[in-house]
């Protein structure tokens, strides 16, 4: 087993073992006085796994609630959460009792948010079961759900009481959003580890699925640390997600998977800095090729005056300018503010 403890507010440990979700109601006993548990999963992932995870809890003498819902983004919304917090109160949840997620990025989001809203905030457990989220979404505390007007903006910072990661979960995970999560494990090694990256260049991830796991949660958990609440260093993980995001938007957020769209902004960005000189030379290229592999896009059709445009309306924006990520070289990333009228001569527009 690999083990990782989060020193953010009452520190947390992240489980790393094939064939954990069997065993994973002992792990949780020792993180909670509760005695009902509620485990909230969603229409897919709760086929695959909810009977083990449920039947591994009331093994370690908890009574098991769960609440299923429609499997994709179209359900992280605030009705569905607050159906969520209701189904808590129903089952007379007590500030001692607990939520499980088990799912992907969207079950820990709301499953998170719902804990950090009922009875003003419960603990909870994540069982990430998408790479996206074993790597990324399952760590550093930030739950939401997605309102009309944009993606995530509704929500709360609550951290888990505990992360269990299954790497054997994958094997039922579709294809497309394996590659979807090695777009993040891609941006890891970009930002903070040139090791990483290489291992991904050079070998199959899924042969080392264990390792690229804990490398690249060990990178969010240094980053969160020191950052719990994004108001500096934590902005690194956004690295590609600016024209990312901004190309999803474009799209309508229909058509192109958040991977993709990382992906491409990363090869954007990059591009841009490698011709002011930012960059070392090639290293878009690199990027590209890394990506290829991983059955990723590199390059978007849209006119990039479109994509610009699109970003200066990011809500991560500042009054003068827009935060981006850059890199120095593979594995060292900086950030740079670029104000609104230089960002058309950084992307050559
Ligand atoms: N909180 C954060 O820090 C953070 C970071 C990144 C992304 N996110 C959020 O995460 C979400 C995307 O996460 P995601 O890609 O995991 O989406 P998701 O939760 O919708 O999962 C993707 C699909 O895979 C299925 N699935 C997941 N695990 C499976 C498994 N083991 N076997 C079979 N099917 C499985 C799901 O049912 C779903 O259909 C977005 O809403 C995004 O905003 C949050």
């Amino acid at each position: 087993m690999k083990k990782l403890t989060v020193n953010v507010g009452d520190k947390y440990d992240i489980l790393i073992e094939k064939g954990i979700i069997k065993n994973c109601g002992n792990y949780i006993k020792n993180v909670t006085n509760a005695k009902k548990i509620v485990i909230i999963s969603d229409s897919n992932i709760a086929k695959f796994y909810l009977e083990t995870v449920e039947s591994s809890i009331k093994e370690n003498g908890f009574e098991v609630f769960s609440y299923v819902f429609e499997a994709g983004e179209s359900s992280k919304t605030t009705n569905v959460v607050i159906s969520m917090v209701e189904f808590l109160a129903d089952k007379e949840l007590t500030r001692e009792d607990m939520v499980v997620a088990l799912g992907g990025g969207v079950c820990g989001d709301m499953a998170g948010f719902a804990s950090a809203m009922y009875l003003r905030g419960i603990k909870f457990v994540q069982i990430p079961t998408s790479l996206l989220a074993q790597i990324d979404s399952s760590v550093g505390g930030k739950t939401a759900v997605d309102l009309p007007q944009g993606k995530n903006l509704c929500g709360a910072f609550h951290q888990p009481a505990l992360v269990l990661i299954d790497p054997d979960v994958l094997d039922t995970l579709p294809e497309h959003y394996f590659s979807d999560g090695m777009a993040e494990a891609i941006k890891y090694g970009c930002i903070k580890s040139k090791s990483l990256f290489e291992r991904i260049e050079n070998e199959n991830a899924k042969d080392f699925i264990e390792d690229l796991i804990y490398e690249c949660v060990d990178i969010k958990r240094v980053v969160v640390e020191n950052d719990e609440k994004e108001m500096g260093e934590r902005a690194l993980l956004n690295f590609g997600h600016t024209a990312g995001h901004s190309i999803e938007k474009l799209y309508n957020f229909e058509g192109i998977s958040h991977g993709e769209a990382v992906g491409i902004g990363m090869v954007m960005i990059t591009e841009a800095c490698e011709k002011h000189n930012l960059t070392e030379k090639g290293t878009s290229n690199r990027i590209a090729n890394v990506l290829k592999k991983y059955n990723l896009k590199t390059k978007d059709n849209h006119d990039i005056k479109d994509i610009v445009d699109s970003m200066r309306s990011d809500k991560k924006r500042t009054g003068t300018g827009i935060k981006f990520i850059m890199l120095n070289s593979i594995g060292d990333s900086f950030i740079k503010l670029v104000e609104y009228k230089e960002m058309a001569e950084l992307f050559g527009v």
